[in-house]
């Protein structure tokens, strides 16, 4: 089996929002790479062994007090080194060059003028022909450290990359993670395999194979049970499970009733199609009767993750002799929780399933654990998952109870489901659900006065929520066009009994949230 591990990169990550481009962008390359805090220990790199390290970017400034920094020691190891933005400045700290606390921030795109068209530029053209990049930040290099020379330069920025004279340390200014650097990939390219000697060997056929084997290794001949909510992460991870154990896996498919029109129904048949063996569990009632009369969206959580757990343990204890429980735990959950800044993401926090492993003493097989959500996916395709499902939107453990504002009842269940099939359906066929990051109806608690012929109504309203977003940690509303959102208003009034009035949601996140409760 080819060993996709063979060659590998660390990130050590100094706060920069893109942090996980990076990570993400060099495994595109086909090498494995891992993001770890700044402070790891020269201890534990040379355990490591990678081929290479790269510095990310962050919101500090060298000269702050307490700021973060790494042990010169690092350069000593003979791996190669790339400094992005905050990590070139800290280079240059650390090598006795300047670094300006500049008046005014450069940020957004900017021109790169090549001057040393070798190494990390190779392939590239020298000035004055000049390319695309992108830029965020204050402090510029004033003073060059010592022994190194320039390499580039932007009309902001008199150095805008730099290499050492003798030792393998590269740094850059501007981000070439981002897409908006049209060379960057060729840049994290020319790292890779010019510099660090790395040859692609991380691709996600050979994940499966490797997945697979450790999974038949770790659970042997006892039974694992998983749950499956029809996302992407639980399907695939039940999927590799599958492949590895066959029926030892026993997923439980637990219907809330809070799910989406017609979506119990598709994801069993997706289940069966894969021969998956799966126990449902129709326990929409008793959520329901938890819920009845709450309104408070907390208390609606705790409640839904409550009842989850107790469904789960119950059918649990149905089957008997289980021993594991297999999660869809993806790699960007595990660097929240490793990271210097701490389990800062309150997302996580959503997630129902958290107790489950302790509450149960189950062992957890967590086989997505390295992957980043567009890798889950890729594996997803190699497995032959109907592109409908792999880029199914997220949706909420907690579904359709929070975006049913006020207390939840099965009729005004009903009226958002069929308004929110119709926002889906719109979407889709417009070719806009792949464009965003979610696409979804909300039913307010209030209603409003309308027309309706001589009449005068007093019904319903339904908000559109519809974000573009890269890891829901900060979203934007999309700009759908006006006439899709007519039509998407129109079928909703004419075809939603009790609905007279569709809004558009046109706030971000932050300040606001991508759901409303
Ligand atoms: P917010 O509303 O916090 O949502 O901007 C960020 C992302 O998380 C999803 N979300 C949840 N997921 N349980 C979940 O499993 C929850 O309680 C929950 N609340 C929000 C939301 O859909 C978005 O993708």
């Amino acid at each position: 089996m080819a060993d996709i591990y063979r060659h590998r990169v660390l990130v050590l990550d100094f706060g920069s929002q893109t942090t996980q481009l990076i990570a993400r962008r060099v495994r595109e390359a086909g090498v494995y790479c891992e993001i770890h805090p700044y402070n790891l220990s020269i201890d534990k790199v040379k355990e490591m062994g990678p081929r290479g390290i790269i510095l990310s970017g962050g919101p500090a400034s060298v000269y702050d007090k307490g700021a973060p920094t790494i042990s010169p020691l690092l350069f000593g190891l003979g791996m190669p080194v790339l400094g992005i933005c905050y990590g070139m400045q800290l280079i240059t700290y650390l090598f006795n060059g300047r670094v300006e606390r500049a008046r005014r921030r450069e940020y957004g795109l900017a021109r790169l003028s090549i001057e040393e068209p070798r190494g990390l530029f190779q392939g590239l053209a020298p000035g004055p022909a000049t390319y695309q990049v992108w830029m965020s930040h204050s402090d510029k290099i004033n003073v060059l450290p010592t022994d190194f020379v320039s390499m580039a330069h932007s009309d902001s920025s008199p150095v805008a990359a730099m290499r050492h004279k003798t030792l393998p340390i590269f740094a850059v200014q501007f981000h070439p993670e981002v897409v908006h650097t049209q060379i960057g990939q060729a840049i994290l390219s020319n790292f890779l395999f010019q510099i660090c000697g790395c040859s692609p060997s991380w691709d996600m056929r050979s994940f499966i194979e490797k997945a697979t084997s450790d999974i038949r290794a770790a659970v042997g001949s006892d039974r694992i049970i998983g749950a499956i909510s029809g996302g992407v992460d639980s399907t695939v991870t039940a999927l590799l499970v599958n492949r590895a154990v066959g029926h030892q896996l026993i997923g439980i498919f637990v219907d809330n009733g809070l799910l989406r029109k017609g979506e119990a129904e598709s994801v069993l048949a997706l289940l069966r199609q894969f021969h998956l063996n799966v126990h449902y569990v129709d326990a929409g009632k008793r959520f329901l009767k938890a819920l009845s009369g709450v309104k408070d969206p907390e208390k609606k959580r705790k409640i839904i993750g409550e009842r989850f757990i107790r469904v789960f343990e119950e059918e649990a204890g149905h089957i008997g002799g289980v021993r594991f429980l297999a999660q869809g735990t993806l790699y960007p959950d595990v660097i929240e929780s490793a990271s210097f800044r701490g389990p800062s993401a309150t997302i996580k926090s959503h997630h129902n399933v958290g107790g489950l492993p302790e509450v149960m003493r189950l062992e957890l097989v967590e086989p997505l654990r390295e992957l980043f959500k567009d890798e889950v996916r890729k594996v997803g395709k190699e497995l032959g998952m109907p592109e409908e499902v792999i880029y199914r939107h997220p949706f909420p453990g907690p579904g359709l109870a929070i975006r049913v504002l006020g207390e939840v009842t099965p009729e005004r269940l009903e009226v958002l489901r069929e308004a929110d099939a119709i926002v889906l359906e719109e979407m889709k066929a417009s070719g806009w659900y792949r464009k965003v990051w979610q696409s979804f109806a909300v039913l307010l608690p209030i209603k409003t006065v309308g027309v309706m012929g001589d009449e005068r109504s007093y019904e319903h309203v339904v908000a559109i929520r519809v974000v573009d977003s890269l890891d829901a940690m900060t979203a934007d509303w999309t700009r759908l066009p006006p006439e899709l959102l007519a039509r998407i208003s129109n079928r909703i009034i004419n075809e939603v009994v009790g609905v007279n009035r569709v809004c558009y949601d046109i706030s971000s996140k932050p300040p606001a949230t991508i759901e409303w409760e």
